[in-house]
């Protein structure tokens, strides 16, 4: 059987039931007039360079240097706020700008996303396994999931699901009535350049990357689910995954409207930790030395501005900011040296916070700063409560916006927005 699509970007449309009837209101508005995206995509020579995360409400038609008009303040304008051509609505948001910002970010990072619409699932289940076979252009790949049921999760009382990769503390989410499902990530993509696994089965030769594959993971393995798990709800959906696989989860739900709630553990750069200001805490990740060190990860062109970081027309708030107004919750340590957990919270998350609130879903974004290295299993109890607000509507008293012993937000990273744009 063929699963109706759930992207959102561009030709690849699709929508989840869980989409506000104004948001798919205003993607059909035909009186909203969205400024072209530019083709080809500018590259990097063709963009400012911003010390600071860019304005996440300037269109890319007008972040290019052509559009400068001689100006000697054109980046500090546009790092500023004060450039023209930002969008200056929800609705132009929704319809124009979140759009944009998944095609770009596919453009310049994850490679496109395989067109879902020509991929047939099908699943069949055996007692906990799931084993999911697509098919596409003629070519087919396999691989298994495997799901945990809380007692008491039945056809009549389905279990909402965290889908994770690399393993997850499952026991606090079992008792709290969340069932856990989990797949196999190198059978889907292994974490190197070979390109083996279900998803290069299909799809070798593609400049993707293989975040996006494990993405791609996620989604078929929610599809598989979905067929055969009907003590799961199908609709309450968090994927999760730490460090590199953290990163895959941002992925998984920046790429599929079905995900309700986007749970990246220690993710780091690619993840939300920012390619600026990456060197605040610990040891210094960077798109150099990720760039260098796992290539794969991302799609050639993400290359292009190895050493012009500074001229990326997005950050790791761009990334988040896509995603609403789903629910996105960033667990970091502080004991982590690895990932720029310092950053994620003064610069990234305060950044995507202010487009959270702009569009009056704040509380669906939410930051997690616990004591503890890189991976820590605690950073699964820790974002707990907030699962369960999300899925149950259970209330908690934890503040998810603190910023903990980090401090107060940098404001100077992301000077945008105190200009942001007038209230729809
Ligand atoms: C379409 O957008 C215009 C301009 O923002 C607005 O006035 C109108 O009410 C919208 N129409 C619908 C059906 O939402
Ligand atoms: C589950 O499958 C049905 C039937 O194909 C489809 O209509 C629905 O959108 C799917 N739900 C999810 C969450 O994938």
């Amino acid at each position: 059987m063929r699963t109706t699509n759930s992207l959102l970007v561009g030709a690849l449309v699709g929508t989840a039931a869980g989409v506000p009837l104004a948001i798919l209101e205003a993607r059909q508005n035909a009186s909203i007039v969205c400024a072209p995206i530019p083709s080809p995509f500018p590259t990097w020579q063709q963009y400012p360079v911003q010390k600071s995360l860019p304005d996440p409400f300037l269109p890319l038609k007008y972040m290019t240097s052509d559009n400068a008009g001689g100006s000697s303040s054109f980046a500090s304008d546009v790092m500023t706020g004060k450039a023209k051509g930002r969008i200056t609505t929800k609705e132009e948001w929704y319809k124009c700008r979140q759009p944009e910002i998944l095609q770009m970010l596919q453009e310049y990072q994850f490679g496109y996303y395989p067109d879902h619409s020509q991929e047939k699932v099908e699943a069949t289940r055996s007692g906990n396994t799931i084993n999911i076979v697509v098919t596409a252009g003629g070519k087919t790949g396999r691989f298994r999931a495997t799901v945990t049921l809380p007692s008491g999760a039945s056809a009549s009382k389905p279990a909402p699901v965290v889908i994770n990769i690399g393993g997850m503390q499952n026991a606090p989410y079992l008792s709290a009535g969340i069932a856990v499902a989990q797949f196999d990530y190198t059978s889907v993509a292994p974490d190197s350049n070979s390109k083996t696994g279900a998803f290069w089965d299909l799809y070798k030769g593609k400049d993707i990357g293989t975040l996006t594959a494990w993405a791609w993971g996620f989604h078929r393995t929610l599809d598989g689910i979905n067929m055969t798990a009907p003590e799961i709800d199908a609709k309450r959906v968090g994927v999760t995954g730490c460090s590199r696989l953290g990163k895959a989860a941002l992925a998984a739900g920046l790429f599929d409207e079905r995900i309700t709630v986007t749970m990246p553990m220690s993710s780091g750069v690619q993840g939300l930790g920012p390619y600026r200001y990456h060197g605040l805490s610990g040891q210094d990740e960077t798109l150099e030395n990720s760039k260098s060190g796992a290539g794969w990860w991302s799609n050639s062109k993400l290359g292009t501005f190895v050493n012009h970081h500074e001229s990326l027309p997005f950050d790791a708030h761009t990334i988040a900011a896509a995603i609403a107004p789903r629910a996105l919750v960033a667990d970091q340590g502080t004991g982590d040296q690895f990932v720029d957990s310092k950053g994620t919270s003064i610069v990234m998350y305060p950044a995507a916070k202010a487009v959270y609130d702009w569009l009056g879903v704040g509380d669906k974004l939410a930051l997690s700063v616990r004591s503890g290295g890189h991976c820590d299993m605690s950073g699964f109890t820790s974002i707990l409560p907030f699962v369960q607000k999300i899925f149950f509507g259970t209330a908690t008293t934890k503040d998810y916006t603190s910023t903990g012993s980090y401090g107060a937000p940098m404001a100077s990273a992301f000077p945008w927005s105190t200009a942001a744009p007038p209230k729809a």
